[in-house]
């Protein structure tokens, strides 16, 4: 069969440039699409720090001048990947986060910065460099939310379109008087096109005008479609309804596999978790808990957000402490949040520690060693970390939206009798379900042979990309098939 031709685009891509899953995700799709017949190449901007990656990186094309200053486009290989990128020093040499100034307000002519990605890759769609026209453009997220509207209204022979919602809440929303700037023409702004509440929406366009959308889980792929959950774009997903599709989130099952982890003191499997109790006495040392092998710990690593829902978690800390339990925190995020996770240490020496941060070597360690895993987001499209305890025997305890529904087997009274269990979820999402969650896990945990069985159940959850990636192959096939027809 020939391979479909996919141009991914993207904002960020793992180890180059993260803030969150969204770089996990883009740069393990390639990968495991390849096993499936796409072919992906990943269009990203030429950040200091993917520049400074490439090697042996070839120009493929000069753009005179792109919003504000000349750019090339480069290939190369790099991580593994088949990357093409955007190198515009005028746009994206800037260090640090790839969407906020050193103010922590995102960058002023962040919609030149995006909107010159999604016109690189209409340019690669409408065959600027011969050979590289792909069959499909995937793109991600609002920063490439423009690519399938420029591709719509650029008019002529083109690939079809995927975009890919990681995060509703991020919307891209920019002054109407950029229309022309941004290359589209003015009957693009319409309600059917890329006009959001007076504004250009750029997650809108791509919701509007992409042939096909996914999201990242099918409890997600729901919930935006609810007013609740839709963030204004509810009505729109409701329109677009047969377009889209819910695929879940898989994690890389090489970076992440307990049995070979350079990041834990000790290695294990299912069959040897007891190896387990030396990781949690290193890190319980590490960050200054008391080495207690009894106590039950419960980690976080996460984006210290309202949406990952931090601020509930430090409300309820006496269920935690009041068990008897301890806590390790590994995230940053909002300041304010940082800082009351550092007092909520500073309140309890020995029993929380927090780690502002980001530190990926930490995070290993941690999931490998906690007793379970706190997830209690308010909303969550899809969630790896989750993924990332499952497959660590670190059991989540969970709040049950998004893929976090979909992702973890609640120990209610018929799933321990089944012996299905994973994990613990609560619902609604609030301060007192989340203590009863941690009183649950407490609980469940003096049973030695039942969170035994919940840790290996856990662990025997298919978290890889081989399933995800079957499903995108099938949409980009039938999507290039149906366009060829
Ligand atoms: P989101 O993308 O909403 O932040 P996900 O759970 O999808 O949430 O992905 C988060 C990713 O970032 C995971 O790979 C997780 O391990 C990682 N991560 C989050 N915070 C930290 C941190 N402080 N240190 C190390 N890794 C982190
Ligand atoms: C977003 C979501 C998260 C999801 C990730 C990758 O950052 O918040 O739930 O797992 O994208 O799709």
């Amino acid at each position: 069969m020939k391979p479909v031709r996919v141009l991914s685009v993207a904002s960020e891509v793992y180890p180059f440039v993260k803030t969150g899953g969204l770089a996990d995700v883009v740069a393990a799709l390639p990968r495991a699409l390849a096993r499936e017949g796409v072919a992906m190449r990943t269009l990203v901007p030429g950040y200091p720090a993917v520049i400074d990656a490439l090697r042996d990186a070839e120009a493929l094309h000069m753009y005179a001048r792109l919003h504000g200053g000349p750019a090339r486009l480069l290939a190369a290989h790099a991580a593994g990947l088949d990357l093409l990128v955007l190198d515009a020093p005028h746009l994206y040499s800037r260090p640090g986060n790839p969407y906020l100034g050193p103010d922590g307000e995102p960058w002023p002519d962040n919609a030149f910065r995006f909107a010159a990605l999604s016109e690189c890759a209409a340019s690669i769609a409408r065959g600027v460099v011969p050979g590289l026209a792909p069959d499909i453009v995937h793109a991600h997220d609002w920063q490439a939310g423009l690519a399938p509207a420029l591709i719509h209204y650029g008019g002529g022979p083109r690939p079809g379109t995927v975009m890919t919602v990681h995060n509703l809440s991020f919307q891209g929303q920019f002054p109407r008087e950029l229309l022309a700037v941004i290359g589209l023409p003015p009957h693009a702004y319409a309600i059917d096109g890329v006009e959001y509440h007076g504004t250009i929406g750029y997650l809108k366009a791509g919701i509007a005008l992409a042939d096909r959308i996914t999201t990242v889980s099918p409890t997600y792929a729901a919930e935006i479609r609810t007013p609740e959950g839709g963030m204004g774009l509810d009505g729109l997903l409701r329109h677009r309804t047969d377009a889209l599709t819910g695929i879940l989130n898989g994690i890389d099952d090489t970076v992440w596999n307990p049995r070979t982890d350079a990041h834990l003191v000790h290695r294990f499997d299912v069959t040897h978790l007891d190896a387990r109790a030396g990781n949690k006495a290193a890190l319980q040392a590490r960050l200054g808990l008391d080495v207690e092998p009894s106590t039950f710990l419960f980690g976080v690593v996460s984006r210290l957000t309202l949406q990952k829902g931090v601020d509930l978690l430090l409300e309820a800390l006496p269920a935690v402490t009041g068990n008897g339990a301890q806590l390790a925190i590994l995230g940053a995020g909002d300041k304010s949040l940082e800082d009351a996770c550092i007092a909520a240490a500073g309140r309890h020496p020995g029993r929380i520690a927090a780690v502002i941060g980001y530190e990926e070597a930490l995070a290993h360690l941690l999931q490998g060693s906690v007793d379970a895993l706190l997830v209690p987001s308010r909303f969550e499209p899809c969630g790896l970390t989750q993924l990332c305890a499952l497959r660590y025997g670190a059991v989540p305890v969970v709040a049950r939206v998004g893929g976090l529904a979909d992702t973890v087997i609640d120990a209610d009274e018929e799933a321990l009798a089944a012996g299905s269990a994973t994990g613990i979820q609560f619902a609604p999402v609030s301060r007192g379900n989340l203590e009863r969650a941690i009183d649950r896990a407490v609980t469940l945990h003096r049973d030695v042979a039942l969170w035994r069985s919940l840790q290996s159940r856990a662990m025997s959850t298919d978290v890889g990309w081989t399933r995800p990636a079957k499903q995108f192959a099938a949409l980009f096939r039938e999507l290039a098939a149906h366009r060829d027809a």
